[in-house]
């Protein structure tokens, strides 16, 4: 399955998304967290970007995520006796034997979901894991027509020391199908070790919305309300927004 991240990327995923990702989302998620009263789940928790801060912070927080890789990084990155907080679980079918008043699906993890129907039983498992009054938040990012006609080919995003005197490069090529919204996504990671150039490459593919299909999935769906923001600060959604930040109530 094409959202399961393999180790390679899981290896340098901190490394990479420290640098280009954590001033965006940080605070605004790790803030979230900390007014949750009562525990708090975070799906797709990956490498533990913001679980680890969290729970060291005194959070009551519960991880799932479908790849292995990413949640064992995590691992070594939380006390031992946290490690049953986290589970290799898909968001479309979870279990968990409490109700949580948040949870939280940061960075894209939604996207994953190619097929409405899959989109939809998440977001319904979701909501019937909420307490009542439970909050859902959710980002996904807005659709640039420009980017996406011109896609990207082999394109470095990405290079820096992984250790020192250790270079990881990413390259990323990006094929897009704007008919049926679909991200054709390829990922090449090259690395210096023991003295080789090494090199493995991912294929994933993730699904972009469009505001309006993304409202009527949201009214479809099982929660009574929901709210758009343009960004992490709270703004309304504008012609200029780059994310769609969701916050659906039970
Ligand atoms: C871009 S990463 C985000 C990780 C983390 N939330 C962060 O902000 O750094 C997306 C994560 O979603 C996970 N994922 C993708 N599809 C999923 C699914 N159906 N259920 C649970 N996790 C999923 C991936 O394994 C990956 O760890």
């Amino acid at each position: 399955m094409s959202a399961i991240y393999p180790s390679v990327f899981a290896r340098f995923y901190d490394l990479i998304y420290d640098r280009i990702r954590a001033g965006v989302d940080s605070d605004f998620f790790l803030e979230k967290i900390s007014e949750a009263k009562g525990p708090v789940l975070e799906v797709g928790t990956g490498t533990g970007r913001f679980f680890s801060t969290a729970l060291s912070h005194g959070a009551d927080i519960y991880g799932i995520d479908i790849s292995p890789a990413m949640l064992d990084v995590l691992k070594n990155r939380i006390p031992a006796e946290d490690h049953k907080r986290v589970s290799v679980q898909d968001i479309r079918e979870f279990k968990h034997a409490v109700k949580f008043r948040l949870i939280i699906a940061p960075f894209r993890v939604f996207m994953h979901l190619t097929e409405t129907q899959d989109q939809l039983k998440a977001l319904n498992h979701v909501h019937d894991n909420l307490s009542e009054d439970g909050l859902f938040i959710f980002d996904l990012y807005i659709p640039d027509p420009g980017l996406l006609s011109k896609g990207l080919k082999n394109v470095m995003d990405f290079e820096g020391e992984y250790e020192p005197e250790k270079v990881v490069r990413r390259f990323v090529t990006a094929e897009n199908d704007l008919v049926n919204q679909i991200n054709y996504l390829s990922m090449r990671f090259e690395w210096d070790e023991d003295g080789k150039i090494l090199s493995e490459t991912w294929h994933s593919e993730l699904r972009f919305f469009f505001r309006y299909e993304l409202e009527y999935l949201l009214q479809r769906s099982k929660f009574s309300s929901y709210e758009l923001f343009g960004d992490y600060q709270g703004n309304p959604l504008s012609s200029a927004s780059k994310e769609f930040v969701v916050v659906c109530r039970k």
